[in-house]
C-alpha cells in the first residue's frame, strides 16, 4: 500500500556523519543498532529548518515562547496532561537530563535504583554523578518483561533516594500500564524516592491496545516526585538535532535541577528548536504513517525470528527495537556472531543482559528483510 510518505525510499546515509552508518563504514554490514530512524524527517521539519538557514543569522537562541505553547498543547492532546509553562526546562539532550536528575537528588554516594535491562546511560549516569547504582532485573512473565516490585523493595536501601525509569521502556518495548505504574509509584511513596521517567520513546506506541501514561500524571503526589524527561526526537527522529526538555512541578526539585545544570549544560541548538516545534505541530500525519510501518517492519521482524532456531523474541508495544533472547542459539558472542554474518545489533550486555541483542527495525523494509535474512542464513549453517 503506497502511503503520502515513503519510508521505502533509499536515503543513501554514507558519508553523513551518521554514527550508525559509519561504525561500519566500509564494509558489508547493515547498522540495525543505535537508536535512529534511516528516514527522513517529516517534510515540514525539513522545510522549516530550510526556512531558518536562509535567515542566514544564527546568533545566541532562547526557546520560543511557541515551543512552551505546543509542548503544553501536545501533553494534553496525547494524554490529557496539563501543565504549566514554568513547569519546564529545555535540555540539549535526555541523557543530559538523566545526568543531572541524578546530580540533582539526593547527596554524593546515594543509591539510585533501576531496572535491568536497560538503556545504558542509566547505569552509567549515577555512577558518574559519584551515586552508586541499585538494580534488578525485569523478569519474563509469558510474553511480557515485568517489573519485580519485590525486588526493588528488596534491593533499595535507606540512602537509596532515586528511581530511574524508561516508560515506554528500550529495550523491551514495554509500554507500562497504569496498574504497574501506579504500583511503582506507590513504592516510591512508601520508601521516599524521587521517579526520574524517560518517556521519550511515548510518540512511538506500535501496539494499539496501549496507552502511554506519563507517570506524573497519576495523582498530584506522584507528580510533586516526578521529573519527567520527553523529546521529539526518537519519534520524529530528529536526535541530531538534540532538543528535549523536563518537566518538574516540584519547585523544589525543578530549582535542584536547574542548580546542577548552571554553567555546564549549554542551550538547546536553535535548529533543535525550530525542528521541535515544527515536529510537534505538523508532524502527526507523517507519524500515523510512520507507525503502520514500523507496525508492519516488527511483524516482520517476529515473523523472521521465530524461524531462526535458538532465538526468541516478545511483542514490542512501543519504539522501534526488538529485544531478542540468543541464549538457546548455541553462540557465545551473539552481537559478534551477527556482525560476522553481516547485521550490527546492539549487545544486550551493554543493557546489563548478556545474551540478548537488541535489533532497530527503524529503516527501509528492503533492508531489514535482507538483514533477517542473513541472521537466519548465518543460525542455520550454524546447526547444520
Ligand atoms: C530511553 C532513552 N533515553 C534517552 C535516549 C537518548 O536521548 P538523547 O539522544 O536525547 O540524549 C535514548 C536513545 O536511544 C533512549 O532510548
Amino acid at each position: 500500500m503506497s502511503t503520502p510518505f515513503d519510508f521505502d525510499k533509499l536515503v543513501d546515509r554514507n558519508g553523513t556523519a551518521s554514527l550508525k552508518w559509519d561504525k561500519y563504514k566500509g564494509s558489508d554490514i547493515i547498522p540495525l543498532w543505535v537508536a535512529d530512524m534511516d528516514f527522513p524527517s517529516p517534510p515540514e521539519v525539513v522545510e522549516a529548518l530550510h526556512e531558518r538557514v536562509n535567515h542566514g543569522v544564527f546568533g545566541y537562541t532562547s526557546a520560543p515562547e511557541s515551543l512552551g505553547e505546543t509542548v503544553q498543547t501536545m501533553l494534553r492532546q496525547e494524554y490529557g496532561w496539563e501543565i504549566k509553562r514554568e513547569w519546564l526546562i529545555w535540555l540539549p539532550g535526555l541523557v543530559c537530563g538523566l545526568n543531572v536528575t541524578c546530580r540533582a537528588v539526593g547527596e554524593r554516594n546515594d543509591g539510585v535504583f533501576t531496572f535491568t535491562p536497560i538503556y545504558p546511560p542509566f547505569m552509567t549516569a549515577p555512577v558518574l554523578s559519584g551515586r552508586s547504582l541499585v538494580s534488578a532485573h525485569l523478569y519474563l512473565h509469558g510474553t511480557r518483561w515485568e517489573m519485580d516490585l519485590d525486588k526493588l523493595e528488596r534491593a533499595i536501601t535507606p540512602r537509596t533516594r532515586l528511581l530511574l525509569l524508561c516508560n515506554p521502556h528500550n529495550p523491551t518495548g514495554r509500554v507500562w500500564s497504569r496498574k504497574e505504574l501506579e504500583d511503582c509509584a506507590a513504592l516510591a511513596e512508601r520508601h521516599n524516592l524521587v521517579i526520574c521517567s524517560d518517556e521519550i520513546h511515548s510518540g512511538l506506541v506500535l501496539d494499539g491496545r496501549r496507552r502511554h501514561i506519563p507517570m506524573a500524571m497519576l495523582s498530584p503526589e506522584i507528580a510533586d516526585r516526578t521529573i519527567t524527561l520527553n523529546a521529539p526526537s526518537k519519534t520524529y527522529n530528529i536526535p541530531g538535532l538534540g532538543c528535549s526538555f523536563a518537566v518538574i512541578s516540584n519547585p523544589g526539585l525543578h530549582r535542584d535541577f536547574r542548580g546542577a545544570m548552571n554553567g555546564i549544560v549549554p542551550h538547546v541548538n536553535l535548529f533543535g528548536y525550530v525542528a521541535a516545534q515544527t515536529a510537534y505541530q505538523y508532524g502527526e500525519p507523517w507519524r500515523r504513517d510512520l507507525l503502520d510501518y514500523l507496525r508492519s517492519n516488527h511483524e516482520l521482524v517476529c515473523q523472521a525470528v521465530e524461524d531462526m532456531p535458538g532465538l526468541s523474541t516478545t511483542p514490542v508495544e512501543a519504539t522501534y527495537l526488538s529485544w531478542i533472547d540468543t541464549r538457546q542459539a548455541g553462540i557465545e558472542q551473539p552481537a559478534r556472531f551477527f556482525e560476522q554474518a553481516g547485521v550490527g545489533l546492539s549487545d544486550g550486555g551493554d543493557f546489563g543482559l548478556p545474551g540478548f541483542v537488541r535489533l532497530n527495525f527503524g529503516c527501509r523494509r528492503e533492508l531489514l528483510k535482507e538483514a533477517l535474512k542473513r541472521m537466519g542464513d548465518a543460525l542455520r549453517n550454524l546447526s547444520n
